[in-house]
């Protein structure tokens, strides 16, 4: 059937196909530690109770008809005395943009920004950053990112491309790394957009803008700042669009509110896409987060308990790879700065498993891990980066303590195994 070129080359998630693979296995009866999905399991991260009352509540209420298409002003409010009091960021409910999740409103910045065959410069690896290039019709440039840098895109890396490009997608704490951006690497990039910025307004030129997509920044760990643009260079406040929401802070992927804010021109342009795509998050979640972003002692103290129990999982597996490292398996991770994955590399090109078999691609890699290990990984290459690259995403959403120390004991096993 004939579609348009657009969706005929339009690609579906890599992760999908390969949590696909680990069903398949699973329907077998075989037991796989399936640390592939950036989600939660309920049964350990569940949502704060006092917002699920608060759901529940307003469906009794019967809050069920549309919302204000950019979101209900209650929301709006909330989130603008929110990100004032945590971040110290200064945004009006009407520079502030509801969606169902953080998905619609990253689209609809890809789609007010960008015109077909503008460029969009991104990391590799990262999220979806090449779908919703592709869905605008645009151009990528791909730049990757290095690990001992931290897999952060650097400056430098950028530099040559800043002129012909139309829009910067940057993430941190980042999906798929689990790292965060430093502030005098951002104050680089910034300061270098500004400057070309200002060159284009005397020309009347579209400015370049930055996609900050923060969703993760309440997740940071240990000695890990978040920066923004905006704080550290208020003149970017021109140029970026914020990208944040409930969906992992609160674990609440599944409850679909998500927001953005940025200079009233574009979310006033974005409020459309919205409203079109119908992409609105329910009035009744609208309504109950609302409330719930408002009881301070309460969310402080969900988000101290989330963040502990990720960074304590992140830790310990971190640990357990380091420990593996230093007896000489060809296994390496970086340690865990934010976000609920960590990086972790197998370097097992040219090894050969007990049967003889030469484990010659990373796929192969994959399918060894998930069948002589049970551990289910998205390889980098599933975030864009080259299909050799031997470093893989473990997000740990999924991930019950008791678990550890038995995948650890299965990955040593199955390494062991290797020649
Ligand atoms: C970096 C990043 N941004 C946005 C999202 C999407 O969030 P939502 O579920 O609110 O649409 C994700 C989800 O995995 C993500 O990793």
């Amino acid at each position: 059937m004939k579609v348009s070129e657009m969706a005929e080359s339009l690609l579906g998630s890599h992760i999908q196909r390969i949590s696909n693979e680990i069903s398949d296995l699973q329907k077998q009866g075989k037991k796989i530690y399936n640390f592939t999905v950036g989600d939660f399991d309920p049964k350990i991260f569940p949502i704060p109770e006092l917002l699920k009352e608060k759901i529940i509540q307003c469906y009794r209420d019967d809050i069920t008809n549309y919302p204000r298409i950019n979101g209900t002003p209650e929301l709006r409010e909330s989130v603008s005395r929110f990100i004032k009091h945590r971040e110290h960021l200064d945004y009006s409910p009407e520079d502030i943009l509801i969606g169902c999740g953080a998905r619609p409103i990253i689209y609809a910045i890809f789609q007010t920004v960008l015109n077909p065959g503008d460029k969009v410069i991104l990391p590799v690896p990262s999220w979806n950053n090449n779908h919703y290039t592709h869905l605008a019709r645009a151009g990528r440039i791909e730049v990757e990112t290095l690990p001992e840098e931290n897999f952060m895109l650097r400056i430098e890396q950028i530099e040559p491309f800043i002129k012909e490009a139309s829009l910067l997608a940057l993430c941190s704490p980042q999906n798929p790394t689990g790292t965060a951006f430093g502030e005098q690497d951002l104050i680089k990039i910034f300061t270098r957009i500004v400057e070309e910025n200002k060159m284009r307004m005397n020309k009347g030129i579209k400015p370049l803008y930055v996609m900050y997509d923060q969703i993760y920044w309440m997740l940071s760990y240990g000695a890990t700042t978040h920066f923004n643009p905006v704080t550290l260079i208020p003149e970017m406040r021109d140029y970026t669009i914020f990208v944040d929401g409930i969906s992992k802070v609160l674990a609440s992927t599944g409850i679909r509110v998500g927001w953005g804010f940025g200079p009233s021109g574009v979310i006033d342009k974005m409020k459309s896409f919205i409203s079109h795509m119908g992409a609105f998050a329910p009035k009744a979640e609208q309504i109950a987060v609302a409330e719930y972003l408002n009881e301070t002692n309460e969310v402080n103290k969900y988000i101290e308990w989330i963040k502990a129990t990720i960074n304590s999982k992140l830790l310990k597996i971190y640990n357990g790879i380091t420990a593996l490292k230093s007896k000489g398996y060809k296994v390496d991770s970086i340690a865990p700065q934010g976000a609920i994955y960590l990086t972790v590399q197998f370097d097992l090109h040219g090894f050969k498993t007990p049967s003889g078999k030469a484990l010659n691609s990373t796929g192969d890699i994959t399918t060894y891990l998930m069948n002589e290990a049970q551990l289910g990984l998205v390889p980098f290459y599933a975030f864009g980066s080259n299909q050799e690259s031997t470093w893989y995403r473990l997000s740990v959403g999924t991930c019950r303590d008791d678990d550890i120390p038995v995948v650890m004991e299965k990955l040593e096993a199955a390494l062991s195994k290797l020649s």
